[in-house]
């Protein structure tokens, strides 16, 4: 069973981790920084990456910590946070993209796509392709993407339905997000290959601000679903053990490994649909992305 003790000593390493100011982000930067690393503490809310920079600081000094004000929701704000990372850093050691956002009331990013995909997906893509070439050009660089269980309740990505074109469904949009994170790291792994390593995590089923668009009573009955719910520092175990240890495999994706893969230690995924297979499909959706962003990569 690997855990947080099992993180290699990361003295050196530079690391962003999109979302990092709550939850699975910020216990992953928590871990990677106790473990020596450069940690850019990527938060859309300067005022909400400064505090977390002050809890984790207060826990005694490993390595550094730098904010980096970062907005998915906006192809030109993340040009913008790639750009200022770049003035200041020649290398790019992990790229965790992790933050995330679920079921929130019927909306757009700024670019006109469906919320969740817009920043789960489309935002990382555009985040990456800006920092591809740093990570090219570091040894050993690897690209964590954040999925969910979800990217397995959704059979193909409804390219007819991107911008909100059809009635709202908050769930099909979410899970339709995690399938195109899925697709993305597999994808980039594949036209990547033999200069960065890119591999896919899950965190299982944790307490964390990502249920905050739900109504308490409607949360209270779809935890009591669950029989285990972790702690944001455990669903944070894949995404470190894909990002640090030297056993993890790109193109892999790991999850816990208890039933359902609901909660538990980091293990390969075995919960696997033909959808989350699909490697022409995955292609299929990196040339959509390179489209409407007008990105492209490697
Ligand atoms: N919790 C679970 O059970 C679970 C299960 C499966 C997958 N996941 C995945 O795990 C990842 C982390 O989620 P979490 O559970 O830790 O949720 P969380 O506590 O709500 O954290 C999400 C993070 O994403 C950030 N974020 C949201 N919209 C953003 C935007 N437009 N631009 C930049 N940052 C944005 C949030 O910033 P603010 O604080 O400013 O909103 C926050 O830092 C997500 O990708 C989620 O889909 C979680």
């Amino acid at each position: 069973m690997w855990t947080k003790k099992d993180i290699p000593d990361q003295t050196g390493k530079i690391a962003i981790v999109t979302g990092a100011n709550t939850g699975i982000g910020f216990e992953t930067a928590r871990a990677l920084f106790e473990k020596g690393a450069h940690v850019i503490i990527a938060s859309r809310d300067a005022e909400k990456g400064l505090d977390a920079i002050k809890r984790l600081k207060s826990a005694g000094v490993h390595g550094e910590l730098e904010l980096g004000i970062l907005n998915l929701a906006c192809l030109e704000d993340i040009k913008t946070f790639a750009e200022v990372f770049k003035k200041s850093h020649q290398k790019l050691d992990l790229l965790i993209n992790n933050a995330g956002v679920m079921k929130p009331p019927a909306g757009k990013s700024e670019d006109g796509f469906e919320l969740q995909f817009g920043v789960n997906f489309i935002g990382h893509f555009a985040l990456t392709a800006h920092l591809y070439d740093l990570l090219q050009h570091t040894k050993g660089a690897r690209v964590v993407t954040v999925s969910s269980g979800a990217s397995r309740f959704i059979e193909q990505i409804d390219y007819d339905n991107l911008k909100l074109e059809k009635p709202y469904d908050d769930f099909r949009e979410y899970s339709t997000s995690k399938l195109a994170n899925l697709y993305f790291a597999n994808e980039l792994n594949r036209r990547a290959a033999g200069t960065i390593t890119s591999i896919a995590a899950h965190p299982g089923v944790v307490y964390t601000e990502l249920t905050r668009h739900i109504p308490d009573n409607e949360l209270e009955v779809a935890f009591a679903r669950f029989p285990t719910v972790m702690q944001p520092w455990q669903g944070a175990l894949p995404s470190l053990y894909a990002a640090t240890s030297p056993e993890a495999e790109g193109g892999a994706y790991y999850a816990p490994d208890g039933e359902g893969e609901l909660s538990g230690y980091p293990a390969p995924v075995t919960i696997v649909t033909p959808a989350m297979r699909d490697g022409n499909k995955a292609s299929e959706l990196w040339d959509y992305a390179e489209r409407v962003t007008c990105l492209n990569f490697p």
